[in-house]
């Protein structure tokens, strides 16, 4: 069976055809970033309209890649939350248009679920495994006993990952988006010149599967504020701007490889897959595999390439076939939903 992907829910206008949900015919994303950067971050109407203005074209690029017509279609699915409300109902209204017009079943699709799924999508098939979602808006720990067979193990109490990296980066004065701009800053820097504490004073990191990145993302702003100055921030030299980059993602990256490692063990998992916009950073990805070779019994850290991990819509249309092939639908009143299903 052959699926329809959109993915509208924040700064991306993405769509993809994915055979049987597995097999990619295309993954199209017209990112936005050029329209945001200016404003520092993502403006919730200037997204919605670039969606509007782009889903079309998106849609037609998919199917053309993809070498398929509508009629070769079994379904559609869209992300139908969580994110901003705009921007989703661009992707919901456009598909239920396509679903009616070609006569195809639609089915709603959680955004964080799809992350998930991008591993199984990217042929990692180890079940139970524990995933960490680490993205703009969301940081997350599950056992994944399945495609859509999900259980919480943690979640951020206040600031996701990626949220921390951006706003960091803005303090740095690196433009947006912040996450890979601080990244490469900090290959500049070296790691150890400042430590930013990894959790309280009495506390280990393994301790809970919770995350908090707001102690964190203050900590450099105390280091970056100007102490004459109020609010306003120190001027500082380009190698002092490289170290607290690299101090800021070492701290970031060990919280999230330790909590994660943590919670496999204490699960008895031997399987774990990240997924989300920050799995592209390359220290997260070297110091997981670091950390995890360490341990008895080993642990076996999945990354999917970075195209899957930063939001795209082929990871929607993979997940929607599970729904779609055991002939389920949703109706054509779907709703978006700005919330996150498991808050
Ligand atoms: O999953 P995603 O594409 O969109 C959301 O669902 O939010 O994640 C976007 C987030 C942003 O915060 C961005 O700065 C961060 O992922 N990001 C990174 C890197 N690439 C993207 N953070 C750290 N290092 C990177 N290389
Ligand atoms: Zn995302």
């Amino acid at each position: 069976m052959l699926v329809l992907g959109l993915e509208t829910s924040c700064d991306e206008t993405a769509a993809a055809v994915v055979e049987n949900g597995l097999t990619i015919r295309s993954n199209i994303v017209a990112s936005q970033h050029d329209l945001h950067a200016p404003f520092g971050g993502v403006v919730p109407e200037v997204a919605a309209r670039a969606h509007a203005e782009r889903i079309t074209a998106v849609v037609d690029e998919a199917l053309r890649v993809a070498a398929c017509r509508p009629a070769d279609l079994g379904g559609i699915g869209v992300v139908n939350r969580p994110g901003l409300v705009g921007a989703l109902l661009v992707g919901i209204s456009a598909a239920k248009g396509f679903a009616l017009a070609w006569d195809l079943p639609l089915v709603g699709v959680d955004h964080i679920d799809a992350h998930v799924y991008a591993a199984h999508l990217a042929g990692f098939h180890a079940y139970p495994h524990v995933s960490l979602i680490v993205s703009g808006g969301h940081t997350c720990l599950y056992r994944v006993a399945g495609p859509q067979r999900l259980a919480v193990l943690g979640q951020t109490a206040d600031d996701a990952a990626g949220e921390a990296f951006d706003k960091v980066a803005q303090m740095l004065g690196l433009g947006f988006p912040g996450g890979p701009a601080l990244a490469r800053c900090a290959e500049k820097g070296d790691p150890h010149a400042i430590r930013f504490s990894r959790c309280g004073p009495n506390e280990k990191l393994s301790d809970s599967p919770n995350f908090s990145f707001s102690g964190l993302k203050t900590a450099a702003y105390y280091r970056l504020r100007d102490p004459a100055g109020g609010r306003a921030l120190r001027k500082i030299s380009e190698q002092e701007r490289a170290d607290v980059a690299a101090g800021f993602q070492e701290a970031a990256c060990e919280i999230l490889v330790e909590k994660t490692l943590a919670a496999a063990q204490r699960g008895g998992i031997k399987d774990v897959a990240i997924g989300g916009g920050v799995a592209c950073n390359k220290r997260l990805r070297v110091l997981f595999a670091e950390r995890a070779r360490m341990l008895t019994p080993l642990v076996n850290v999945f990354f999917p390439p970075p195209a899957l991990c930063a939001d795209n819509a082929a990871m929607s249309a993979g997940l929607a076939f599970h729904r779609l092939s055991k002939g389920e639908r949703d109706p054509l009143d779907l709703e978006a939903d700005p919330t996150p299903k498991r808050a």
